[in-house]
């Protein structure tokens, strides 16, 4: 069996205590902890000139290959060209973008460079699963210093409409290099639509209805592979963290008031503020759910040396103090904002404890939280998901409620509707989404990529087809 090569910019930590917030290293360490390979990408540390720079750290059955960045490096690669120039055009946030030519060039060297540090690495046979928009240029400047293997791609955000994507100055060269990928997958099937249109319309490329694209002189295959979790996993660790000290003092502290959770990293693709807003629009015109409900969101910080990260923050803790102050009592405050990163199974048995999973990004490749919140219900008196139809979830998740974050009103009459939904209704809605998350799990997403890149058919499944 050929060794799996995962190449990503964020790679989970090597230390106990599970991985990072963001899907990309929760869905990823998920699907290589059972095959084992290799897992190459920066370790998260900026360092001078001189300092060791390649670390080999084994962890079970993953072998674990990660590299500092020096300041520039970071600054142009990381902060400047991926997150503040693509990462809002991958989210629709072109008022957001930033571009900077000396960023690209940062970018597109840091990816030459990190190429040339895996090249020694790589063995003939091995299959190499690149990660996300940090590392578009990866494949080319592989195959520049003379690769052979089989290499593939997997985008985690969305891929956005071509009219949103060419706002960015060097979209044809970053589509260009997609192309030396042998497979590139995208999340759901919208994602696809939008990645055909960029090639058949401004790329005059062509592609078949079984996604054989053929575009700036190169062959390639592309499809919609949804990321999944382990559901049951999640079930379990719902269940053993509900006997967790600081669940026991959440609960106590909540009495007989139902929960509404949401989980999210500090980004303003998430919709948070619209969220908060909802929920005030809820106590406004439900004055009933008033001290029956606290929401409570926890959203650990995340790119924090970005100016677009830092005024959102800003504006949202003005809000939450805001709603609190207008409708909070001695002893009762209506909104709860946290900032900590937990350790899964709290975060799971959270889950499990709240009776509505409020899920409403603006944006979002998939959203692996509003799968966790549902994997997380006790099947005999389960929450309900309200889920953002905006997020890659809402293609496959058809029991939740779906919102437009940006209809106040209608957010909130979600979350009313939610909270007083019959046990039935829920029992059967939880079902339906069970079978989904179990029928589409994370092992199921890994093979079926790793079958589109050994050039072998892969079943499509239905909420995948473009
Ligand atoms: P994104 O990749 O944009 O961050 P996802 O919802 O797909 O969004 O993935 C986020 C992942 O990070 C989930 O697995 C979630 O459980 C985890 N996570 C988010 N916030 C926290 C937190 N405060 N503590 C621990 N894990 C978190
Ligand atoms: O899943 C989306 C994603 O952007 C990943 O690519 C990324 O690792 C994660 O969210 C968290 O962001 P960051 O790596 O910038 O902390």
């Amino acid at each position: 069996m050929a060794r799996l090569i995962i190449v990503s910019n964020r790679v989970a930590p090597i230390s106990e205590g599970g991985p990072a917030a963001g899907g990309l290293a929760v869905g990823v360490y998920d699907a290589l902890k059972e095959t084992g390979g290799m897992w190459f990408g920066w370790s998260g540390e900026i360092l001078g000139a001189g300092q060791p720079m390649l670390t080999v750290t084994q962890r079970g059955p993953v072998t674990f290959a990660t590299i500092g960045l020096t300041r520039r490096d970071y600054d142009q690669y990381y902060r400047g060209f991926s997150n503040a120039t693509l990462w809002p055009t991958l989210h629709y946030r072109s008022d957001l973008t930033e571009y900077d030519r000396s960023d690209f060039d940062g970018y597109r060297r840091v990816n030459a460079w990190l190429a040339a540090r895996l090249v020694p690495l790589l063995e003939p046979d091995d299959i190499v699963w690149v990660h996300d928009y940090h590392l578009i240029p990866f494949a080319e400047a592989l195959r520049l210093a003379g690769v052979r293997n089989r290499l593939g791609f997997f985008l985690h955000t969305p891929f956005p409409a071509a009219q949103v994507l060419t706002t960015v100055p060097p979209h044809a060269e970053l589509v260009r290099a997609l192309t030396c990928y042998d497979v590139v997958g995208v999340q759901t099937a919208p994602d696809l639509r939008a990645l055909v249109d960029y090639i058949v319309c401004e790329a005059g490329g062509t592609v078949t209805h079984d996604g054989r694209v053929d575009a700036f002189g190169r062959t390639l295959q592309i499809g919609a592979f949804p990321i999944g979790i382990y559901p049951d996993e999640i079930a379990s660790l719902a269940a053993s963290g509900s006997e967790d000290d600081v669940v026991h003092a959440m609960r106590d502290t909540m009495g007989a008031r139902k929960l509404i959770i949401s989980v999210d990293r500090l980004d303003y693709s998430k919709g948070l503020l619209e969220r908060f807003r909802a929920f005030e629009t809820l106590l406004e015109h439900s004055p009933a759910q008033r001290q029956q409900v606290t929401f409570m969101q926890i959203a650990p910080p995340t790119r924090a040396d970005l100016h677009a990260y830092q005024a959102m923050r800003s504006k949202l803790e003005s809000e939450a103090g805001r709603i609190n102050g207008r409708f909070g009592e001695l002893h009762w405050t209506p909104i709860r904002y946290i900032h900590r990163q937990y350790d899964r199974a709290v975060l799971a048995s959270v889950f499990r404890a709240a009776a509505v999973g409020y899920v409403t990004p603006l944006r979002d490749g998939m959203n692996l939280v509003a799968k966790e919140y549902v994997a997380a219900q006790d099947p005999d008196d389960p929450g309900v998901l309200v889920l953002s139809r905006f997020a890659g979830a809402a293609q496959q998740m058809h029991g939740a409620l779906i919102v437009n974050p940006i209809d106040r009103v209608g957010m909130a009459e979600a979350l009313d509707r939610a909270l007083s939904m019959p046990r039935d209704e829920r029992r059967s809605r939880y079902r339906d989404m069970m079978k989904m998350l179990r029928d589409e799990n994370v092992s199921v997403w890994r093979d079926d990529f790793l079958r589109a890149l050994r050039g072998e058919a892969w079943p499509l499944p239905e909420t995948a087809r473009a």
